[in-house]
């Protein structure tokens, strides 16, 4: 859907970009506006230089430089397209979508947004029927029991609102009709089902105890029911549905997206009772995928939240398949893996069961590299051999073909020719030699699992943005009057004002004058908008970071006199530019346009002499 731009600054000036900035990280008054810790999980600082401007809305990191608007933080954040980020701007502020020209596709996609909020609310009304349950089922129901077997305590099963699913045919059924949701949402829900004869339905989830899905912002997404006793299905899951995509979730974030990014490092386990598991005894940096491997799109999740990756695996063939898909996988995104199967235990809970949180925590803190890890599969029974030596080739051939960072690639590569004890050259040549297709993919570990995680990846890869304006490069003295010119309407109107036309025209840089073109043209239209260029330009420029001035505190006698000084410079260059083309391919005879020459060098030289003067 696109927005009308007027809608889009509705929304924008309906929001305050200090109250997002504020959910991540703690902002103090400061000066003419806000300086807190850098919240990129990328950036992790002891002292705060992350600035937010509540007048602009717009921030600026004086450490690691990342700058932008309330959009750009909740992209680069969160994760969130342009109109993902509008939409949840608009809701933030109460504003309803605007009516789109095609009435028809409007409906449908109006209709289809009701009815997530619906099936959200719905779901949460479960949740907590579940959970009520739970609390109130009688001390000798089976559930308690298996609950103290499970040693999950009260705090725990609060945090994670678990619940029980009672074992009648039609509770939920019967619960949600009273709250007056229609059948057909708790069916689209999945919640419940049509019966085969006749036209009533039954509970889904029956006699199990239930874990609530629940998004980093703390919607119900689905439901992981175990069950009690043996039998099968052991989880039953919900299937997907309009507000749950298996392959977009992960399992605990609405409890832990804040302690993976505080420890800039997320732990995955595989099932929700690992993850409670952990959390309880204290290792709370944790997501799970929804019982299936990991896919491109949760790497991606996790990679909003940090760069570091641990990957705990049961240590049986399936965890190793589970190591060997997830690292070409997890590379791909950008993301360092670790990777850390737990001998004498058949997963994470058992271990921290057996063994204590502590042995665990020594175990991730020591963990190798999920490559190292996953070659050490391949090389089990490494004798050296020629031919052995061509089939790790072609194992690891994918996962090289996945790392984005050559610096990555060139380690791994060396760690590959040290440890089959080949040359560095054999390496790198057999990594890029053509693929011969007939042999890849061959051998005891085919690798068709990599190619389709990097085909998901390719699939949903961000789209591009739009093409921006260079800024970088610009000559020094053109960035510096930008930047002062950005900082206040007085400044803004001596360096690009009415009194200083033909400074556009003297600027050599295609970029920064493309920016003040822009700049004038929004200040022309409505002057009250000054305010909002720095947050408006900061999307069409390449280096956002060039706008901002790292010297704050000047006085506005200092500021007007570096304007005229930066004016000045460039009226120089321009000057000397112009003569120098000119005096290009003239000859002796044009006395025109050597008296245009000498006209351009005294006004360069006058203007050197006003310069000495003050
Ligand atoms: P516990 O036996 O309760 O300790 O479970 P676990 O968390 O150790 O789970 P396990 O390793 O057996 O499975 C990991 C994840 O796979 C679970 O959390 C579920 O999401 C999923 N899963 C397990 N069993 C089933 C099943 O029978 N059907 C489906 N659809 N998913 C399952
Ligand atoms: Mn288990």
């Amino acid at each position: 859907m696109r927005f009308p731009p007027e809608f889009v600054d509705r929304v924008q000036e309906a929001n305050n970009l200090v109250t997002i900035i504020s959910q991540y990280t703690t902002l103090k008054h400061s000066g003419a506006g806000f300086m807190g810790r850098c919240p990129f999980p990328d950036h992790a600082e002891k002292t705060a230089s992350f600035s937010v401007s509540e007048s602009k809305q717009v921030y600026h990191c004086f450490g690691c430089k990342k700058s932008g608007n309330i959009f750009s933080f909740l992209r680069d954040y969160n994760g969130m397209s342009f109109p993902e980020a509008v939409e949840y701007l608009a809701d933030k502020a109460g504003i309803s979508l605007p009516v789109v020209d095609d009435p028809q596709k409007n409906e449908h996609y109006n209709e289809l947004q009701d009815k997530k909020k619906q099936m959200l609310k719905l779901n949460k009304t479960t949740s907590n029927f579940f959970h009520e349950t739970l609390k109130r089922v009688s001390l000798d129901h089976p559930v308690k029991a298996y609950i103290q077997k499970r040693k999950l305590n009260p705090e725990t099963i609060e945090e994670f609102q678990i619940g029980y699913a009672p074992k009648e045919w039609e509770a939920l059924s019967a619960h949600v009709n009273r709250q007056g949701f229609s059948a057909a949402l708790a069916e689209e829900a999945r919640l419940i089902t049509p019966r085969k004869e006749g036209n009533g339905h039954f509970d889904f989830f029956r006699d199990r105890l239930m874990f609530p899905v629940i998004s980093a912002s703390g919607e119900v997404l689905a439901f992981g029911g175990r069950i009690l006793e043996q039998g099968e299905p052991k989880y039953l899951n919900s299937p997907e549905t309009p507000v749950f995509n298996k392959s977009k979730t992960l399992y605990g974030l609405a409890q832990t997206a804040k302690w993976i990014r505080s420890e800039d490092s997320a732990i995955i386990v595989e099932g929700y009772m690992d993850l409670v598991s952990l959390y309880q005894a204290g290792i709370k940096n944790t997501a799970a995928p929804m019982g299936t491997a990991l896919t491109a799109e949760q790497a991606k999740l996790i990679k909003r939240m940090t760069n570091n990756v641990v990957c705990l695996f049961d240590s049986d063939n399936a965890g190793q398949q589970a190591a060997e898909r997830s690292l070409p996988l997890l590379l791909a995104a950008g993301l360092y893996p670790k990777g850390l199967t737990l001998p004498d235990a058949k997963d994470p809970d058992e271990f921290v069961n057996k063994f204590g949180v502590e042995a665990l925590k020594q175990k991730i803190d020591n963990c190798p590299e999920l490559f190292n890890m996953v070659l050490q599969m391949w090389m089990r029974d490494y004798r050296g051999e020629a031919s052995q030596k061509v089939k790790i080739m072609d194992q690891v051939r994918p996962v090289f073909d996945a790392i984005p960072d050559k610096r990555l690639k060139s380690l791994y590569a060396q760690e590959l020719s040290h440890r089959m004890n080949v040359g560095l050259d054999w390496v790198r040549a057999a990594l890029t030699a053509p693929l011969d297709k007939a042999a890849a993919g061959r051998g005891p570990n085919d690798y068709s699992t990599a190619d389709q995680g990097q085909a998901v990846l390719k699939n949903s890869e961000i789209p591009a943005r739009k093409p921006l304006i260079s800024i970088s490069g610009a000559p020094h003295a053109e960035i510096l009057l930008l930047q002062l010119a950005l900082k206040s309407r007085a400044n803004f109107e001596l360096a690009v004002g009415n009194s200083n036309q033909q400074i556009l025209s003297q600027i050599s840089h295609l970029g920064i004058k493309t920016v003040f073109e822009k700049a004038q043209q929004v200040y022309r239209q409505d002057d009250s908008k000054f305010d909002r260029l720095t947050s408006l330009l900061i999307e069409y420029v390449d280096a956002p970071e060039l706008m901002f001035s790292n010297s704050s505190d000047l006085d506005e006698e200092k500021e007007k006199k570096m304007i005229s000084d930066c004016v000045k410079r460039i009226q120089q260059s321009f000057l000397k530019d112009q003569a120098k083309k000119m005096g290009q391919g003239i000859n002796k005879n044009d006395t025109e346009k050597l008296k245009e020459i000498e006209v351009l060098n005294r006004s360069r030289i006058s203007l050197n002499k006003t310069d000495k003067k003050d």
